[in-house]
């Protein structure tokens, strides 16, 4: 059956890998993405979206009419909020916005959820919620029931939109689901991130800046796999329920880095390492068993395969990430209605 999908943050990079995925797994969808094209959004990126199907309203989460309005004129069967900052490293900089955006957007989200009577409403979360683990524990990993435990003002804003969520499905029996990632890497993610970060700075033999020794493990997931999992658990996902998605892909940062290094033929030496972020998570590990048993889900992509296809996309679309570091990208407005 068709369905109308809101992508909220769809001009970012896992919102625009989800329309992409959505639109070949389900031509038929109509796919409606509602994004303020914040510094990570990028019309360039949604370029090849254009069709009949889908549509770009230009527009922020926290805009509460706007919201309401979009609503009521399409009625909705789901709603998928990616709309987001993303980013640690700023979040430390300034929180106030990560407050606004992740949280307060998230209840307007929700409250239009409620008013027009969406069936679904799915929010995109963190494993940074769960804090983090010990290295000299790789027997633990975080599963659903990890308590909360957040370290950054990000993540501090993802938890507190998840328990909103939460609490609008007790209080008001909205149908949601929430899904916890780990990190996330492919086509079209912002370089500012640590593997985009990387692979520019290696190709133009700048510096490789590793936060304090390298050491920080995170459980590394192709985009493709995230999406798979968001559109499983839109399928058959239970309403109520939160669902962690990662694919037991655990790498040092100082690893990433030297494959990367390896891949584009580049020298050791342009390692240098620099001050340790406050607060810096030792490191992130999913237990994904809840959504393997329930849904079926397993990640198709490992990381030695997918770390060489992303390395591959970037150095073929050089122009993608060269507009951003020239800071052109924000020049283009394509889609504006
Ligand atoms: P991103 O920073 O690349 O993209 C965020 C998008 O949201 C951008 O297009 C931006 O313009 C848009 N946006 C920001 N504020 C908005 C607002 N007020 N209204 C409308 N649009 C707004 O982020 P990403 O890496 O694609 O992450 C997407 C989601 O996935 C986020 O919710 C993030 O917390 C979550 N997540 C990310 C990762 C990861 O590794 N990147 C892992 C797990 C979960
Ligand atoms: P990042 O991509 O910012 O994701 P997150 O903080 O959400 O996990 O960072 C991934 C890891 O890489 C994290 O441990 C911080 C580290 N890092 C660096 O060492 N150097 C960098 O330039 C960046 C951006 C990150």
């Amino acid at each position: 059956m068709s369905k109308n999908i809101l992508v909220t943050g769809g001009a970012g990079f896992i919102g625009s890998n989800f329309i992409y995925y959505m639109q070949k797994k389900h031509p038929d969808y109509r796919l409606v993405c509602l994004d303020s094209l914040t510094y990570a959004g990028n019309l360039h990126t949604l370029e090849g979206a254009r069709c009949d199907n889908f549509r770009f309203v230009l527009g922020s989460i926290t805009d509460r009419e706007l919201v309401f309005s979009l609503f009521e004129e399409e009625k909705f069967d789901a709603v998928v909020n990616f709309a987001a900052e993303s980013h640690v490293d700023r979040s430390i900089e300034d929180p106030e916005v990560f407050l606004r955006t992740n949280i307060l957007g998230t209840q307007v989200l929700l409250d239009a959820t409620n008013k027009f009577g969406v069936p679904r409403y799915h929010q995109v979360s963190t494993d940074e919620v769960y804090g983090d683990l010990p290295l000299d524990r790789p027997d633990l990993f975080f599963t659903e029931d990890t308590p909360i435990h957040t370290s950054s003002p990000y993540s501090a804003s993802k938890a507190s939109a998840d328990l909103l969520v939460m609490a609008y499905h007790r209080t008001f029996k909205t149908p949601v689901t929430i899904s916890r990632c780990s990190n996330n890497y492919g086509p079209y993610q912002f370089p500012e991130k640590l593997i985009p970060v990387m692979i520019a700075n290696a190709l133009a033999d700048k510096k490789l800046p590793v936060y304090g020794e390298g050491l920080n493990v995170r459980d590394w997931l192709y985009v493709d796999d995230h999406c798979k999992a968001i559109d499983m658990i839109l399928e058959n996902g239970r309403i109520g329920e939160v669902y962690n998605i990662g694919g037991h892909n655990e790498k040092a940062n100082i690893d990433v880095v030297k494959t990367i290094i390896k891949a584009v033929g580049k020298d050791e030496s342009l390692i240098t390492y620099v001050t340790d972020r406050p607060g810096h998570d030792m490191r992130y590990a999913i237990d994904p068993e809840k959504i393997k048993n329930e849904l079926g889900w397993y990640p198709e992509t490992l990381f030695n395969e997918g770390i060489q296809k992303t390395i591959k996309w970037y150095l073929e679309n050089e122009d993608w990430w060269q507009n951003i570091l020239s800071g052109e990208y924000k020049n283009y407005r394509g889609f504006d209605e």
